[in-house]
């Protein structure tokens, strides 16, 4: 049995990951601005409310967590910016998405690491992982998307750096791409649905050695380009 942290429980990706590792018979910890909805899911899965961008709520969770092993932490919330919308566009590109973007996709993502290092350094399997894209690649960029693409990239590079210092300890960072996926953030028109890429990506998890620290790889495990 393992003890697992999801951010952004609430739905797609995030949803789909609470429900399999409590069908596992893992003890999840549901983080969520909504976790009343998850409090009646089947399992042992314990709904916790969290905005990600709030710093203070961030630590007050860790704090009450004190003592707890973390054995797998996800950071899994994130924001693509409005569908069809071209405020990520070169010519109409608005600086407060650009912010609320970062915000949630990159700077989030370091503050739950730090808050929360120790709780995974004490655990078996010891695993922190950042749900990051594909799109965050500087070698197989095509353009577009300039926020959600940059707000990654600086996410791998902080994955990279967590990779050096808590590698010593133990702790297995990687960066880790779902595919494209249809959810609310993929789309209709994405290629994997939630049931293929979610368990895959639970398998590979699950495979992780401390060889593994500081990889970028997709959901089947495949190694991905920086
Ligand atoms: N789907 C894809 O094709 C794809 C591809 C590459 C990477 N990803 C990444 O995978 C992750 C999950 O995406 P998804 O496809 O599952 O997206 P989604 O269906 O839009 O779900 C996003 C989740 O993030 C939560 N969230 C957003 N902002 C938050 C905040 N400030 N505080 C707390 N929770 C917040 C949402 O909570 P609310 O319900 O409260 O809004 C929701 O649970 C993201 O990091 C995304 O960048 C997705």
């Amino acid at each position: 049995m393992s003890t697992v942290l999801i951010t952004g429980a609430s739905r797609g990706l995030g949803l789909e990951f609470t429900k399999l590792y409590a069908a596992r018979g893992d003890r999840v910890l549901a983080c969520a601005r909504t976790p009343d909805a998850l409090a009646r899911l089947e399992g042992d899965i314990h709904p916790h409310w969290l905005e990600v961008t709030d710093y203070e709520a961030v630590k007050a969770l860790a704090r009450k967590l004190d003592g707890e092993a973390i054995d797998i932490l996800i950071c899994n919330a994130g924001i693509g910016g409005e569908r069809g919308s071209n405020a990520q566009d070169l010519g109409t590109l608005d600086p407060v998405l650009w912010r609320q973007i970062f915000e949630v996709n990159t700077l989030a993502p370091l503050m739950m690491a730090e808050a929360f290092a120790g709780h995974v350094a004490r655990s078996r399997e010891r695993k922190l992982i950042a749900i990051t894209s594909i799109l965050g690649s500087l070698a197989s960029n095509n353009g577009g998307r300039y926020f959600y693409r940059a707000s990654k990239t600086a996410l791998n590079m902080e994955w990279s750096c967590l990779a050096h210092e808590l590698g010593p300890r133990g702790i297995i960072c990687v960066a880790l791409h779902p595919g494209w996926v249809q959810t609310d953030m993929g789309g209709p028109a994405a290629p994997l649905s939630i049931d293929q890429s979610v368990p895959a990506m639970v398998r590979t998890i699950a495979g992780f050695k401390p060889s593994d620290n500081g990889r970028f790889i997709q959901y089947d495990g495949g190694e991905l380009p920086w």
